[in-house]
């Protein structure tokens, strides 16, 4: 990403805005939308600067690490105790002297090494399966020793441990030469690394797909606009390692042949945690809690491996079938009578629409569960979303995490039910006082519900039942929707600590920045690509800001750090400002700032310092249970901005607040394939960009790569231009052709996230997964596959008509372009330039595969009542293979399901179903690619078909009016096709 970029980020303006005197934006700070109550402008904080430890003088040099004693191993694993060797070395805290060591085997392909003091002082995540649970606790304990795809190797003193993996030797995970340090606020374990390694995950950050050897990813969740390597909205300590080696071969081939493999390694916490990336080792350094790492033995594909990691955190539930379709979002639509408009323009300018989302100007003052009395009124969205029922389609409206503290010398707040309610029932986030944690969001002073107290479960239900106003009152104030957007739910809060406290009476007050949109508001609106095409005035500008930005921030801000420990001397403990400083991003790097602090309790005591990563999939989940019991055996459609590990099991993710330029549609595309890794399939990024002004050549690009994302949204920030795609010819046009392809792509879709649910299959997968034993492909990130039959290689520069791509695999891998399915001549590591105008999406089908599809309709309601084609690319042996899955695309348990094997091979297409889901629409065409003569004779089953062509020069055969065979439905029963 460009440094202007970055520093117009968010990150950039609240660091900005924090520096400015609170005089400043007092003055103007009266809100220029219709969307607040009249609120009250407050000054920023900016918390206590803290040095970040890994830019400070490291201090864990003196420690010796730990020795082993009382060793034994059992066919389930080893135990023992490990014993401080020498003194305290207080790196970052105070060392424990003895710990227990307690390795498991737990399936033929997971090892377990979880490290605890003796006395269990330290917080145990993995003890509280109430907050967290997944399959990874529940395996089955008499795995056989001899199956066991790993070893676990050790040194007694100091004690270091090896991980291998049996079939190969390889070393996965290695702890030689690194003392382990074990201290309450500090923990430090070390892997060495292979040279150049190849890791993916370690989400989320904005980072290309390979993760490379000098970055630190920090583990803290946090609500920030895209900033480069840093951390954002969710935590997922997993990595998956991909390695290569060279194979001696006779052959006389000038490119040398390589053979691989993948593991994988998730460190289990929910603390705060930065892991380094460096060039011979990778290092955990997490400020609390224990360690509990799973080392997952992997196999040749990567895959694989994914499957083993997200079997053990949960495989993601399947999604409705609406959701595929395309969802159109903005913040800043006024009133529903917009959102209505937007509707017919997108039937006018047929670009189809599946779902409206309502951004928080919905609601009544910003505040949860309640709607804006004048333009949302509960009446008309009823009629709205009766309309839009009626036509298939669909409408999900935000929910904050926060909810509105209620100003008790206003009498008008007296009826905001949602927060007394939970004052009554006592499920809000406390001070360790015992007093409320007051933060400040959207509306205001904000208090939090406590995800993890089991009586939030009816209050958030009740609140989603009564969301046209508050609670306490009947079901009659239900406001229709189909799905839910939790946002600002690591939970966000705009000032340090429980500001409100004191202040609430002030309430409503103004974030403590400007918000899009009203005057003041610091922003570089310029259109992407515009520092290109008008380079002085954009220079002139930049700079400009840039040096308004130094003179402010060096005049007004104090930086005055803690005086640091000397080095052998015991720290203090602290929550809020722990001895070692991880690198969060937030301004001055105080763990409370921007967020909802360390010392705030949860219902039982439990610091949100120990649980800290996991609010989000907390809030997920609660709202999962009471969407399933609001409509009981419906699969719940979530989309959170916050995750954990596991959260896919529940919920869909998109990327967050991404920018309108090109470097965040190309980062988009490893945002997607790592959450795919993750077991969150239903992901994809603000298509046309979020913040600052869009232009017509990014969003038509965006429109374009977006439709071959799982999860398909256009958003955009108040204040930004509008982006609806009809607004730009090209941009019209550009969608309309990828979404065709989209629709009639749902099969195919609907049976990878099939897939996707049983075995944790990727959609949107890097090259390769599919291409393992191909180094280069280690780090492509600008194509992406989608399933294993699709390539996909977008445009993500300006100004340009053509985009280079490869084709990966030996040349016997057959390539077919998807538009005038040609096959496509491609030598292994060659980069391709291919045409890519405007309009165009460069997208290649595999030979072998079979791709089910369905004549596109405008919604997927309609698509789905139209008749099935497939289309067979055959390989050079003539063979080629695919398959469906189908159901009601709704029940959480369907009672019926369809599974369809096809097989192409030796001049025959066979389709063979298994279960009892009826798909009553017929077959209409099947194109087979790669047929190389005209066929004599085409038979379905016993009967001639007539109706075919074939294409010499695409060798190209079509087969139409396959419904005549049909009727009774595509798959009805099995069928044979020769030719
Ligand atoms: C957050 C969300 C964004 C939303 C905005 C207003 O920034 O990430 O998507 O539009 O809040 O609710």
């Amino acid at each position: 990403m460009r440094l202007s970029s970055y520093l117009f980020s968010k990150s950039f303006f609240l660091l900005f805005l924090c520096s400015l005197p609170s005089v400043l934006l007092a003055e103007d700070s009266a809100s220029s939308t219709s969307y607040r109550a009249e609120p009250t402008p407050v000054p920023p904080q900016s918390g206590i600067p803290q040095r970040v430890s890994i830019y400070e003088p490291y201090r864990g040099g003196n420690c010796h690490g730990y020795r082993a004693k009382d060793i034994s191993e059992t066919e389930q694993g080893v135990t023992g105790t490990l014993e401080l060797i020498g003194s305290p070395c207080y790196a970052y805290g105070t060392d424990y002297s003895a710990l227990y060591l307690n390795v498991t085997y737990e399936t033929e392909d997971r090892i377990h090494v979880s490290i605890r003091d003796v006395n269990n002082t330290q917080f145990q995540f993995s003890n509280r399966h109430d907050v967290w649970d997944a399959p990874l606790y529940h395996y089955s304990s008499s795995v056989d020793k001899s199956n066991i795809l790993y070893n676990f190797s050790f040194n007694a003193d100091p004690f270091e441990f090896w991980i291998t993996r049996k079939s190969d030797g390889e070393v996965l995970f290695d702890t030689r030469g690194h003392p382990l340090i074990f201290e309450n606020q500090y923990i430090e374990l070390t892997t060495n690394m292979v040279d150049n390694y190849n890791i993916y995950g370690l989400a989320e950050t904005i980072h290309g797909l390979r993760l490379g050897n000098n970055l630190t990813r920090t583990f803290w969740a946090n609500d920030e606009a895209s900033p480069l390597d840093q951390n954002m909205y969710g935590t997922h300590p997993f990595y998956l390692e991909q390695r290569y080696k060279p194979v001696d071969s006779d052959s006389n081939s000038d490119q040398p042949t390589y053979t691989s493999s993948s593991h994988g390694v998730l460190m289990l916490t929910a603390n705060g945690m930065d892991v380094l990336l460096r060039p011979k080792y990778l290092q955990y350094r997490m400020i609390g809690g224990i360690i509990d790492l799973y080392v997952y033995a992997g196999s040749k594909k990567p895959q694989n491996t994914i499957t083993q990691f997200v079997g053990s955190i949960g495989f993601p539930q399947m999604q409705q079938y609406w959701s595929m379709g395309f969802h159109m979002c903005r913040w800043g639509y006024e009133n529903i009578s917009e959102i209505m408009q937007i509707r017919e323009n997108m039937r006018k300018f047929n670009i189809p629409i599946e779902t409206f989302w309502s951004d928080i100007d919905y609601m009544h003052n910003l505040r949860d569960f309640t709607v804006d009395p004048i333009s949302y009124s509960r009446e008309q969205m009823i009629e709205f979303f009766n309309d839009i029922e009626s036509t298939h389609q669909h409408y999900v409206p935000i929910v904050d995490a926060a909810v509105y503290a209620a100003n008790p010398s206003n009498r008008s707040d007296d009826t905001y039910g949602p927060y007394y309610e939970g004052v009554e029932k006592d499920i809000f986030l406390k001070n360790p006082d015992g007093s409320l944690y007051i933060g400040e969001v959207w509306p205001g002073f904000t208090v939090f519900p406590d995800f993890t107290n089991p009586k939030v479960q009816d209050y958030w239900k009740a609140g989603i039942h009564n969301m046209s106003y508050a609670f306490g009152s009947n079901s009659s104030d239900y406001i229709p929707f189909s799905g839910l957007w939790l946002d600002m739910n690591e939970p966000s809060s705009f000032c340090v600590g429980s500001c409100g406290s004191e202040l609430v009476n002030l309430n409503p007050v103004h974030a403590p920045f400007k918000l899009p949109g009203e005057p003041g508001y610091l922003a570089l609106n310029y259109p992407a690509g515009f520092n290109l095409t008008n380079a002085t005035e954009y220079a002139s500008a930049s700079s400009a800001s840039l040096s308004q930005y130094y003179a402010t921030a060096t005049s007004s801000m104090q930086v005055v750090y803690p005086t640091a420990v000397p080095l052998g001397v015991q720290p203090k403990f602290d929550i809020n400002h722990p001895p070692y400083a991880i690198n969060t991003e937030q301004g001055n790097h105080d763990l409370a700032n921007h967020g909802v602090s360390p010392n705030a309790t949860h219902h039982d005591g439990t610091l949100r310092y120990n649980l800290f990563n996991i609010y989000g999939y907390g809030e997920i989940k609660v709202t999962h249970k009471a969407l399933s019991d609001l409509q009981p055996g419906v699969r719940p459609f979530i989309l959170s901005r916050s995750t954990f590990l596991g959260s896919g099991v529940y919920s869909a993710h998109w990327l967050g607040d991404n920018h309108s330029n090109w470097p965040n549609m190309f980062f988009s595309i490893s945002g997607m394939m790592v959450f795919n890794m993750l077991g969150v399939p239903m992901v994809g990024a603000d298509v046309c960009g979020f913040q600052d002004d869009t232009d017509e050549e990014l969003c038509a690009r965006w429109m374009a790569m977006g439709a071959f994302s799982p999860y398909y949204r256009n958003h955009n920030q108040l204040g930004s231009i509008h982006q609806e795609p009809y607004l730009w010819a090209s941009v019209a046009e550009a969608s309309r052709r990828a979404m065709h392809i989209r629709y009639s792509l749902l099969p195919y879709w609907y049976t990878l996230f099939r897939q996707a649910s049983y075995d944790g299959s990727t959609l949107i997968r890097p090259l390769f997964f599919e291409f393992p034993d191909e180094p280069l492909l280690a780090g492509a990130d600008r194509q992406f596959m989608v399933g294993d039959s699709l390539l996909v290689t977008p445009v993500l520069e300006p100004n340009t008509t053509t985009v280079n791509g490869v084709f990966p695999g030996s040349e016997d891998v057959v390539w077919y372009d998807w538009y005038n399915h040609t096959s496509i001549e491609h030598k292994p590591y060659e980069n391709k330039t291919m045409d890519a105008p405007l309009e165009h999406i460069n997208v290649a089908i595999r030979g072998n595969k079979i791709i089910p599809m369905q004549v596109p309709g405008y919604t997927t309601h309609e698509t789905r009542q139209n008749p099935f084609n497939l289309l067979v690319a055959l390989d050079k042996q003539g063979n080629a293979y695919g398959n469906l899955y189908a159901d009601d695309g709704v029940s959480i348990t369907p009672n019926a399901t369809l599974w369809v094997d096809f097989a192409a091979k030796s001049n025959k297409l066979s389709s063979v179903s298994f279960g009892t889901y009826e798909v009553d629409v017929p077959l209409a065409n099947v194109t087979i690619l790669g047929v190389s003569s005209s066929p004599k004779q085409v038979h379905f089953n016993d009967d001639n078909i007539s109706s075919y062509t074939y294409s010499e020069s695409t060798q190209e055969l079509v087969l139409s009016n396959l419904d005549k065979f049909t009727s009774t439905g595509a798959f009805a029963s099995n069928w044979t096709i020769s030719w």
